[in-house]
């Protein structure tokens, strides 16, 4: 029997998902973690033990002596693979036996690294996201198991979920990127090049009735980052990025930020089947002292925190689902 809870986000990435999953998997007893979607174009920020760690690759399970799978709907580049691991290593995690790679994981190659390093219409990562599921789907790429340098982490997903009917299987699939990102439902061209949605994890080998709790992360305003002109001009999006430290995890690059799209959250929150909305960051706009958001393109202005939680927290409601708010104080 397999059962999985999923972490997805529901803006343009950054919102705190490895500090849900990090939460999760101290509270739920997982036999598994799984990265469903992209590569190392992920940054997760993780604070353990009061140490800030920034995975690409790996799963937030390692942390916590989990089985952690780098999942098919993922590329993988062997190069910051081993930097990670040996890493986490160095920190005491015995990340080597606790890592597998689905076999069947397309692998991030030099020219995919070079080819997106020239990349500035999108304002990529330049990890080789694109061209690496380029040559999936152009059927030209190369899998994990054909590299030997990876061969000690391959594993077959179907044998590692599936091998016993009498055994239970716990996943917590962590998800990457965001939906603003996603390559169907992003703001095309300005999407990363892999599904960020629930049913992406789904194609990491679990039927849909395996599905538990979606748990959607949002942040109680937006950023992005990208080629794209997302910041309105107003000087409280530069304190908000300062107080936020919304620079980015892998390029460093600062953030571009807005106030929260109530309709995007609400989207993905449908389309995601999201059963607990995560409202992340609060203690930033209460660091600023100002509160807004969107609706229907209308600016929204409150004059508290507490009137905002409301205002979500009566939307969410309405949408069946529960809201937990988080900021600083909550930081594992
Ligand atoms: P790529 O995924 O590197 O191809 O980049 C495509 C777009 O997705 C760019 O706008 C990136 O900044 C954005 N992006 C990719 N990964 C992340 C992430 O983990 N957080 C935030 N933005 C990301
Ligand atoms: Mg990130």
């Amino acid at each position: 029997m397999i059962i999985a809870d999923v972490v997805v986000d529901l803006q343009y990435g950054d919102c705190g998902k490895g500090k849900v999953t990090h939460h999760l998997c101290r509270t739920n007893d997982y036999t598994h973690v799984i990265r469903y979607n992209g590569g190392c174009n992920a940054g997760h920020t993780i604070y353990h033990d009061g140490r800030k760690v920034i995975t690409h690759h790996i799963p937030a399970g390692v942390f916590f002596g989990i089985k952690s799978i780098i999942g098919p709907g993922c590329v993988l580049e062997p190069y910051q693979f081993f930097k990670e691991i040996r890493e986490l290593e160095e920190i005491g995690i015995p990340a080597r036996s606790l890592v597998h790679i689905a076999k069947n994981t397309h692998v991030i190659t030099r020219d995919h690294l070079r080819e997106d390093g020239a990349d500035t219409a999108i304002g990529t990562t330049k990890r080789g996201n694109g061209p690496a599921y380029r040559d999936k789907y152009g059927r030209k790429g190369k899998r994990a198991e054909e590299i030997s340098s990876l061969q000690g982490f391959i594993i077959d997903i179907y044998e590692e979920l599936h091998k016993s009917d009498a055994e239970e299987v716990k996943i917590l699939f962590e998800g990457a990127q965001g939906f603003g990102l996603d390559i169907d439902w992003g703001d095309y061209p300005y999407v990363t090049s892999s599904h960020c949605t629930t049913a992406s994890a789904l194609l990491n080998g679990v039927p849909p009735q395996a599905i538990r709790d979606v748990f959607g992360v949002a942040k109680v305003y937006e950023t992005y980052v990208g080629a794209k002109d997302f910041e309105p001009n107003d000087p409280i999006f530069d304190e908000i990025r300062t107080v936020g430290e919304e620079f980015g995890a892998t390029t460093g690059r600062p953030r571009q930020c807005n106030w929260m799209n109530w309709n995007l959250v609400e989207k993905a929150i449908k389309i995601n089947g999201v059963s607990r909305l995560i409202v992340n960051k609060v203690d930033v706009l209460e660091k600023v002292g100002k509160w807004s958001l969107y609706q229907n393109e209308e600016k929204v202005n409150f004059s508290t925190s507490t009137e905002m939680k409301h205002w979500i927290l009566n939307r969410a409601h309405e949408l069946g689902i529960k809201v937990d708010f988080s900021g600083e104080k909550d930081r594992i």
